[in-house]
């Protein structure tokens, strides 16, 4: 973290200390304009960090430190096209694929925009001529896709085709990623051959899980109805189109992208055609101008009505200061249900970093595990420990003020229970009012002293809450939109390059070397014992 950055984290840690016994439901009595005080809106959509235990000199101190770790010169550098992802030295411009300005956007000195347009123009005939049945299967009109990719090239199309899923009109769409047959098989299961569409998505058009799937899947093709029906019946997303005719694909079913758009943010790219097909050209567009909106208020807004720069530092203040370790993202909007897997990837693969870009460990934490589920369902679940566990789980909850599609009284009742929630996680119950609910039941005062600690709340647990109007493609765009640029904004006060992934490759590269262990054609020599022992047992097992 940059010195003065540094200093400044330690101003705001002090200040935790300082009121480590402060209760937000007091600052409700001390301020009545809490709420308005203490949220803010973008282009409809509203933030409401009022719940969270922080005062104005709080997001004082944490405005002082985006200005110390030079947080607007860093998103000055993002948006001109800088190589901020300097291990790979790439740009970082997936905002460029959803610029609908009309404006150049220049990285090494070309304006890209052309290309993206090329791209996206393409993408859109080709989606309306699926979905017309110009362009068709051996048996008609394609009925099925199915998005053959893993990570950042199947989270993105899985969450967003769900999120639209009352915009969804076009054929129906399967996701394979596992390099489980189980995965492939299901589908297969589902799916006749001759009016199946599969798209291969792969940034790099190697990886094994998505090179595995596609295999199978084009073996079971060509099986059905002949090596012909290759060309007809598969289409690619790749940076490596070199690679994807060598698979066999049509050059004008392979749609390209670049690699200054991160495996993790190509939603907005052709990675985005599964999404496209489904719910069809013009909705993708509103898709991309939502996410647009964000970007521009995230360059305009002043940091107290930012929202991604208030996202950020509220999390910074959770993690940094308060030391919690986890973040929980609850939508209140059974169409969001990826969102939170989605966001794990986004959030994770981006932030869980060591090692600062001058190549320096960090002497603080950096990003925290992100989960969640849809509520209610969580709250059968895993809320009794976020109420009443030992851990202190800040959490953002996402709630429609309308539903796509209302169904009775379904949705003010979703509702009465997400406010419940954010109320009862805040307020919390003391033991006092516990005593006196018992006591007013007719509850012996002995039975009353056995049960009473175990009925208490503590309260105090920190929630923010979003609301938007409907979840339209506009506003799914606008929400993604926001948590990358706080996962940017977050990167830039840790001072790590957001934008590699390093991480993964030791798994990888220790897999490519035991696959000939584990199909036994290799011993496991030189092995630690565990994994000699494993090879071992797996082997006796299948005799
Ligand atoms: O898990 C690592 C990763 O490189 C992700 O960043 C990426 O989204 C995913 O693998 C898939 O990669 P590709 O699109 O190249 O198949």
């Amino acid at each position: 973290m940059i010195d003065k950055a540094k200093v400044q984290l330690e101003k705001l840690t002090a200040h935790r200390h300082a009121n480590r016994d402060r209760q937000t439901k007091s600052l409700f009595d001390d301020n009545p304009d809490r709420f308005n005080d203490f949220s803010a809106t973008s282009n409809g959509l509203l933030f409401d960090y009022s719940k969270c235990n922080l005062t104005t000199e709080t997001m004082e101190l944490l405005f002082d430190l985006a200005r110390e770790a030079k947080v607007s010169e860093k998103r000055e550098a993002l948006f001109a096209g800088e190589a901020i992802n300097t291990t790979e030295n790439r740009a970082v411009q997936h905002m460029a694929l959803r610029n609908m300005s009309g404006e150049p956007v220049m990285i090494d000195g070309k304006d890209v925009m052309p290309d993206i347009l090329t791209v996206r123009n393409n993408m859109a005939q080709f989606a309306e001529s699926v979905r017309s049945g110009k362009i068709a299967g051996q048996g008609g009109k394609f009925t099925d896709i199915v998005n053959i990719g893993i990570g950042g090239s199947d989270l993105g199309p899985v969450m967003a085709t769900a999120a639209l899923g009352p915009f969804h009109d076009g054929p129906k769409t399967h996701f394979v990623s596992n390099v489980d047959g189980a995965d492939i098989l299901e589908v297969l299961k589902k799916i006749d051959p001759a009016t199946t569409l599969f798209i291969v998505a792969s940034k790099t058009f190697t990886t094994q899980e998505t090179m595995t799937n596609a295999n199978t899947a084009r073996e079971w093709l060509v099986k059905a109805l002949g090596e012909e029906a290759v060309v007809n019946q598969f289409a690619a997303l790749s940076t490596a189109l070199d690679k994807t005719s060598a698979f066999g694909i049509a050059d004008d079913r392979a749609f390209g992208f670049w690699d200054w758009v991160g495996g993790r943010y190509s939603i907005w790219s052709a990675i985005g055609l599964s999404l496209m097909i489904a719910v069809g050209p013009k909705r993708f567009d509103e898709f991309l101008s939502g996410a647009h909106a964000v970007d521009q208020h995230f360059q305009t807004a002043p940091d107290n009505e930012n929202l991604p720069m208030l996202m950020a530092l509220i999390g910074i203040w959770h993690r940094n200061s308060c030391g919690y370790d986890t973040h929980a993202v609850l939508p209140y909007d059974q169409y969001l249900h990826r969102f939170p897997a989605y966001l794990q990837q986004l959030d994770m693969e981006s932030n869980g970093k060591r090692i600062d870009v001058s190549g320096q460990p960090v002497d603080h934490e950096t990003g925290p595990v992100v989960w969640g589920e849809p509520g209610t369902n969580g709250q059968h679940a895993f809320y009794q420990l976020i109420h009443q566990g030992t851990s202190i789980i800040p959490a953002d909850f996402l709630i429609a003020a309308e539903a796509v599609e209302p169904v009775g009284d379904h949705h003010q009742k979703l509702v009465a229970n997400a406010f419940a929630q954010t109320e009862a996680l805040m307020v919390g119950k003391s033991e006092e009012q516990v005593r006196s609910e018992l006591a007013a039941k007719g509850i012996d005062a002995d039975a009353i002293d056995k049960l009473a600690p175990h009925k208490v709340f503590p309260g105090n647990r920190p929630t923010c809450t979003f609301m938007y109007p409907k979840l339209t493609p506009f506003v799914l765009g606008q929400l993604v939109a926001l948590y990358e640029h706080k996962v940017f904004v977050q990167g830039a006060i840790w001072n790590i390059n957001s934008y590699d992934q390093w991480g993964v490759e030791l798994g990888k590269e220790l897999a490519g070397e035991l696959l000939p262990v584990v199909k036994g054609e290799q011993k496991p020599t030189g092995r630690n014992s565990s994994t000699a022992g494993l090879v071992d047992a797996f082997h006796a097992m299948r005799k």
